[in-house]
């Protein structure tokens, strides 16, 4: 899911532009008075289940950004790495209302065991806008050629072993709306490309449960070489976002 995160990362730039932009607007786009008047307003940023800080990194052009997670070897990780991370809970956020102009998350409300209080917390703590910038729903998966559909299958299980909701995409009106929020839905829509799919081909078998050199795994990764090498291959794995404007 890392790695779709970092595929994902210009649709992320993109949605951040506008929100900036639309936040700034809100706010006033330049600082009034002071040393920095005239510059761009520098807004504040929260990263729930921020991980290992990639869409931080990101973030920092626009403003400040604080992340939060659950897992305290990332916190020391990157908390000692020049990042401002703390431990906390993403359903009991430890902020004052209103304290930042936009709160996000990524591929985090799978994994949590009440993805409606989470959303109510962010909104809590978020003073414009709350950004759910990416959820999988892996009943969406679409690959060619058809016997690849296993790997889909298999991984959605895997996933669902692991605790995680493997629909989570197609829940997301429904969890903004019990949370009392009208989100504005959104799928990131692109396919792979040809030389993607052949680098990621190992990766995905493995995040199935086989290996790419035995068994099943193997008469998979055929199947999917021979796919790249006559050109028919299509991968899409729907994600889907929202934003929420408060
Ligand atoms: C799949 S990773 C995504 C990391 C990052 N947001 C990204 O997109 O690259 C999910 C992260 O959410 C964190 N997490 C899961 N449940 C959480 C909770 N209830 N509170 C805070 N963090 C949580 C995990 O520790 C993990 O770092």
């Amino acid at each position: 899911m890392q790695r779709q995160a970092r595929w994902l990362e210009p649709a992320y730039k993109w949605l951040f532009d506008q929100v900036a932009s639309i936040v700034r607007t809100r706010r006033g786009s330049t600082v009034p008075t002071g040393a920095a008047v005239g510059k761009e307003v520098p807004l504040s940023f929260l990263d729930v289940g921020c991980g290992p800080c990639e869409i931080m990194k990101l973030v920092t052009r626009y403003g400040s950004v604080t992340g939060v997670d659950r897992d305290q070897c990332l916190v020391d990780e990157f908390g000692n790495n020049g990042f401002e991370v703390k431990l906390a809970d993403a359903a009991n956020l430890p902020f004052a209302d209103d304290s930042f102009d936009v709160v996000y998350c990524s591929f985090l409300l799978l994994w949590v065991e009440h993805p409606v209080q989470v959303i109510k917390e962010m909104a809590r703590v978020s003073k414009h806008c709350v950004l759910i910038l990416a959820e999988p729903d892996y009943s969406g998966v679409v690959l060619n050629p058809m016997s690849l559909n296993m790997v889909a299958a298999m991984q959605k299980e895997k996933l669902e072993d692991s605790g995680a909701d493997a629909l989570a995409g197609r829940k997301l009106r429904e969890w903004c709306v019990e949370a009392g929020l009208t989100p504005e839905l959104g799928v990131w829509g692109s396919t792979w490309d040809i030389e993607t799919i052949r680098n990621e081909i190992d990766l995905e078998i493995r995040s199935a449960g086989l290996e790419p050199d035995e068994g099943l795994g193997a008469d998979m990764r055929r199947a999917w070489v021979q796919a790249c090498d006559d050109g028919s291959a299509t991968v899409f794995y729907p994600v889907f976002y929202a934003t929420v404007w408060l």
